[in-house]
């Protein structure tokens, strides 16, 4: 990867120290917390200084409620110009004809497209959530199972992560849902993305794929990309594998009925306003999605992660799916060392790694304090860690957490990690 030009001390934010110490405090404790600990929540990343400008800029004052040129607002010279480039770099990135950029998270990009496809009372045929599908996907606590009816497709073999398409299909044939929605959130392996759009086709569904996760692996052209099968539509954060601001996006491959629908559901139909700093952040990190070196990046991320499963394999902890094909593990901590995912989560935090607990299919225990631990690479890839480092990371977590009550260890781990995360500054530029 080319010169990283590297952040030495904190952030100078100097209106904010003076008027407002205690959140700059809490800011400045934040910012130590990252550059001394290792991330490995795998949807989460550190974004460039470009992008937190352009976050942190004017453009927050502005209301521009509409689109590009058909806005209900004046003053739009400088919004148009920043959304129509975020839209022409997304397009650009993912080969499609038609980008929704406002969504203003994940979430309300999903409710957003179902609105716009679907009537109440529709069916909607989604990854099971305890084998990686979303909140979003249809679990009962959200509000949006009250309008939509979900139905679930899952792994075939939890110990393979193939998924279960002959189960898919005759799902689909007999509840006729009229989306079949790809994606996950805790899911390691690639998939067919030609089986859902053929079964998608024979029972006349939208085929939709949830890429938050993967997002950046696929606009790093390192993993498959749905629309080259044939997918509808692609939703996505903007802020994890993609190393954009936190935000949302709605992708069209080419059925302009389908973006006029999608472009009404967000607004006016579910959000008001865009947020056009966020807008301009996502179209600098778009930008930056476009130097071929982000190719390097998706790549080496996957390395990486293969790398630490490999660790996992050789240590005989169990990983669902038995590998990654991705940027995330998702290991059995509880059923391979006696470790619940929450003690797992707690100690691995003294030690400044961060990771979450996470439930894994057929866990027998509960959300609170589940069976499993979920990491990835994103944010240490961005770093510059190779795989050597990822082994070495791997190797402290497991020992960690075989030695989680020597507190002597504990602190010879805490120093390691903080070494190395000084050998690998938090970059400000990316390339
Ligand atoms: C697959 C998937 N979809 C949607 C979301 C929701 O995104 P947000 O938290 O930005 O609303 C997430 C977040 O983790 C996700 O993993």
């Amino acid at each position: 990867m080319s010169s990283h030009s590297i952040k030495m001390t904190h952030d100078p934010l100097p209106f904010l120290q003076k008027l407002d110490p205690k959140i700059y405090e809490a800011i400045s404790g934040e910012e130590t917390r990252e550059e001394d600990g290792l991330e490995l929540i795998p949807s989460e990343n550190y974004v460039s200084r470009a992008v937190r400008e352009a976050n942190g800029s004017v453009l927050t004052n502005k209301y521009s409620e509409g689109y590009p040129h058909k806005r209900y607002y004046g003053g739009q010279t400088f919004t148009d110009v920043v959304e129509e480039i975020a839209i022409e770099r997304i397009c650009k990135l993912f080969g499609c004809q038609f980008a929704n950029v406002q969504p203003h998270s994940g979430a309300p990009a999903n409710v957003a497209t179902y609105f716009a496809l679907l009537e109440p009372g529709d069916t909607i045929l989604g990854m099971d959530l305890s084998h990686g599908g979303h909140l979003t996907h249809g679990h009962p606590v959200t509000y949006i199972t009250k309008i939509f009816n979900f139905v679930r497709y899952g792994m075939k073999n939890i110990e393979t992560g193939e998924i279960d398409y002959a189960g898919l299909r005759e799902t689909a044939l007999r509840e006729k849902p009229k989306m079949i929605l790809a994606g996950f959130s805790a899911y390691s392996r690639e998939l067919d993305y030609q089986k859902f759009v053929d079964i998608g086709r024979e029972v006349g569904a939208y085929v939709v794929g949830d890429m938050a996760h993967i997002a950046g692996l696929i606009a790093g052209r390192a993993v498959k990309n749905p629309f080259d099968a044939g997918f509808d539509v692609i939703l996505s954060t903007t802020h994890k594998t993609l190393r954009g601001p936190r935000g949302g996006i709605i992708l069209t491959r080419e059925d302009e009925e389908i973006a006029k629908k999608v472009n009404k559901s967000v607004f006016p139909g579910f959000q008001g306003g865009p947020h056009m700093h966020s807008i301009a952040a996502k179209a600098v990190a778009f930008g930056e999605a476009l130097q071929p070196e982000f190719q390097e990046y998706a790549k080496q991320i996957i390395k990486n992660a293969k790398a630490m499963a490999e660790v996992f394999k050789q240590r005989k902890v169990r990983m669902i799916g038995g590998g990654t094909d991705n940027h995330l593990i998702l290991a059995d901590v509880f059923g391979s060392l006696g470790v619940t995912g929450k003690e797992a989560q707690t100690v691995l935090d003294e030690v400044g790694i961060t990771l979450n607990m996470n439930m894994i299919a057929n866990d027998p225990r509960k959300p609170m304090d589940p069976s499993g631990i979920r990491l990835g690479t994103p944010a240490i890839t961005t770093r510059g860690f190779k795989e050597k480092d990822c082994i070495r990371v791997a190797e402290l977590l497991l020992d960690t957490l075989e030695n989680k009550d020597d507190e002597d260890y504990k602190k010879k781990v805490r120093e390691e990690i903080r070494d190395m995360c000084h050998a690998h500054p938090i970059p400000e530029k990316h390339f």
